[in-house]
């Protein structure tokens, strides 16, 4: 039994570290800093922090990879996000953005923060940083709808 044991644990072993050969790119495309959406709006630095600490790692081309978030298989589902996060909503190419969708993907942050639906839960135990305090909704909430209004 023990050695079946040790077998297996082996084995589980040699497959992770196999995983390690087959993982998905992880580094950022450059960003043109021209259509970043500080280009285009003035943020003021405590929104910009808050953006920057809850929400830039899935919807920009700035995003943290911490050494945990690289091993594979876990890099797959944080790629995942990260992938679908930008293609929703890229802070990093916002001026491609028209008129009409940057109001779109405004009401989209009213409307996910508000409801406590951004930054995703399963960010949040290690990012703890990233957690939205009352003030923080508010914040967040005030620039949107402010940003909105200036279009
Ligand atoms: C861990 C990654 C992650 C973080 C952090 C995160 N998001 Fe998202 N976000 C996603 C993903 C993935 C989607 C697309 C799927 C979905 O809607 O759940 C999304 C969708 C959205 C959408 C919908 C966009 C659209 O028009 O379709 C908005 C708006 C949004 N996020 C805002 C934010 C804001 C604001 C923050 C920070 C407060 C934030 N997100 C933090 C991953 C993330």
């Amino acid at each position: 039994m023990k050695k079946i044991l040790k077998i297996a644990a082996v084995v589980v072993i040699v497959l992770i570290i196999a995983l390690q050969f087959f993982k998905p790119d992880t580094v950022n495309p450059v960003e043109d800093k021209s259509k970043f959406i500080t280009s285009k709006h003035q943020i003021p630095d405590n929104v910009f922090q808050k953006l920057e600490k809850s929400c830039f790692d899935c919807h920009s081309y700035r995003t943290k990879w911490p050494w945990y978030s690289k091993i594979s298989p876990v890099v797959y589902l944080v790629n995942n996000d990260v992938n679908d996060g930008r293609k929703h909503l890229n802070f990093s190419v916002w001026t491609d953005y028209d008129k009409s969708r940057m109001i779109d993907k405004l009401d989209g942050i009213i409307t996910e923060v508000k409801d406590g639906e951004m930054p995703m839960s399963i960010y949040l135990p290690l990012h703890p940083e990233a957690k939205m305090s009352d003030a923080d909704v508010k914040m967040l909430l005030d620039w949107a709808k402010n940003l909105k209004d200036s279009l």
